[in-house]
């Protein structure tokens, strides 16, 4: 039996404020369970959900020196749908309405979490042969291992994987503040280690010392070698190339699933797309209050709101998209500036534009399968699983040739008649506006072709199973 355990600050259903905790919360399920024993360890929030806080079973208990105190590690752990999971409590680190809060606590909370783990598992019945950690949050996980770890019997040999679902992030502070925190020596602050400008890096620690990095596409693994894309890593990036490999993300398609999914208005399949697609585009229109109208091209967002995603070409570009017969349908939180963008095009333009600035799961399946299009012009894209999404229930993505979406969305080609989506390659908002009004020309004027690219774009297989199988070699690679 090989046993994996990852180690991530969020994973479906217990926490998520983003793919990664997509994507935490469904490969695990993709193993065979007759060889693979993979189990995932996160915090324990306050905000969980009662009802999955209900779940979970006290294991155990100790006192952690971290800091310069002694502080409560409380271990407990849950199964869902088949998953084990172990959570690490403290109520001072993991107590607000949020996981995230301000960036030092953030730092000092999940290297808090990151030695809590390595000091959790000689007391559970679980020593993992590959501990697979999820950005920046664990990056220390590997750094620990190798400093004050490896050298007893029980940590001896284990292995580490890192994944980097978003560079960007890194959790970085102050290299003095960063030692005392972490209790990692002067040694750990150099160039070469975890120091990068003034600060000690988490992430850096984990992409310096993890066996094995992986990122979430093709693309991106590229990208991120290059300056524009490397986030100052890029250097490290290409010194560690041989170890770093791009592993695309897949989707749960039992979630995902328009045949299935309880949150839809009418459920359908690739036979009934056109016509059940239409019946829900009419609901959500009725339940948004926005116009009606069977064919008022209808284009979703669902998102986080920051730069990433592309918002300001969005922005720059809105007065004339609303000047169109197009309805945008927006689900997302985030920067101010972005919100208060569409709560204004919203409040100017009733009937075609629908600002719902929140969280909420079943609207965002609503979107994925009323819209005909889904919007996603991003900046940089490690994979995007919402564009995977909207595949699959048919809702035709627009996105900027980066990253994973570049990898999974194939650009309509009149000529041939391939396609699955539309897609242009410069961060430029025109070319943004003509791809759109492209798709919308599409749609209005050639609507059989549009139907004959809903039927490719649900063909398409973004299930879990080809990408774990590459983990699975990954894994059996390391521990030989
Ligand atoms: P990222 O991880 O960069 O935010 P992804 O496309 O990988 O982007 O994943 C985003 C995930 O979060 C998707 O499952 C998407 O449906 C979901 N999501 C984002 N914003 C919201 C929201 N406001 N309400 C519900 N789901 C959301
Ligand atoms: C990150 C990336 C996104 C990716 C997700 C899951 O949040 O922004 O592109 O899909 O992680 O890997």
């Amino acid at each position: 039996m090989k046993r994996i355990l990852f180690a991530s600050s969020e994973a479906v259903p217990f926490m998520k404020t983003g793919g990664l905790a997509d994507v935490v919360g469904s490969l695990p399920k993709c193993f065979d369970k007759s060889s693979y024993d993979v189990r995932i360890v996160m915090p324990k929030y306050q905000c969980i959900n009662e009802k999955l806080k209900e779940l979970m079973q006290y294991k155990t208990h100790f006192y952690m020196d971290f800091a310069g105190e002694s502080r409560y590690v409380g271990v407990l752990e849950a199964e869902y749908d088949g998953v084990k999971y172990i959570f690490i409590d403290n109520e001072s680190y993991f107590s607000g309405p949020k996981p995230y809060t301000d960036w030092h606590w953030d730092v000092q909370k999940f290297m808090f979490f990151d030695r809590a783990v390595l000091s959790a598992l000689p007391l559970l019945d679980f020593r993992p042969d590959i501990i697979h950690c999820h950005d920046w949050q664990t990056g220390l996980i590997p750094v620990y291992l190798h400093d004050s770890f490896q050298g007893g019997e029980f940590f001896r040999g284990i292995k580490t994987v890192m994944t980097i679902h978003n560079l960007k992030f890194q959790g970085n502070d102050n290299s003095l503040l960063f030692m005392k925190l972490s209790g990692l020596s002067e040694y750990y602050m150099t160039y070469d280690k975890l120091l990068m400008g003034p600060d000690g890096n988490m992430l850096k620690g984990g992409l310096v010392y993890a066996d094995a990095i992986t990122t979430v596409s093709d693309s991106y693994a590229e990208e991120i070698k290059t300056e524009f894309y490397g986030e100052g890593l890029d250097g490290l990036m290409r010194a560690r190339a041989h170890d770093l490999r791009g592993i695309v993300n897949g989707i749960d398609y039992d979630l995902y699933n328009p045949e299935t999914d309880g949150n839809i208005d009418f459920r359908y399949n690739a036979s009934n797309a056109v016509q059940m697609k239409l019946e829900n585009k009419r609901a959500l229109q009725k339940q948004l209050g926005i116009g009606s109208g069977d064919n008022r091209f209808m284009i979703g967002i669902v998102s986080r709101l920051t730069d990433q995603k592309g918002f300001d070409l969005i922005a720059y570009m809105m007065e004339r998209i609303c000047q169109r017969d197009v309805q945008l349908v927006i689900l997302g939180t985030g920067e101010q500036k972005h919100e208060d963008m569409f709560r204004y095009f919203a409040g100017r333009f009733p009937e075609k534009v629908s600002a719902n600035i929140y969280y909420s799961e079943p609207l965002s399946h609503k979107i994925y399968a009323s819209c005909d299009a889904f919007l996603m012009p991003s900046l940089f894209e490690p994979c995007g699983l919402s564009q995977l999404m909207s595949l699959r229930y048919g809702t035709l993505p627009i996105v900027r040739e980066t990253g994973g979406l570049r990898d999974t969305v194939q650009p309509y080609n009149q000529f041939t008649g391939e396609g699955t989506g539309f897609s242009f390659t410069n961060y430029n908002a025109f070319d943004m506006y003509n791809t759109v009004m492209f798709a919308h020309s599409i749609y209005v004027d050639h609507r059989d072709e549009w139907n004959k690219m809903m039927q490719r774009a649900m063909a398409m297989d973004f299930s879990w199973q080809a990408s774990a199988n590459k983990y699975r070699e990954m894994y059996d690679w390391l521990i030989g």
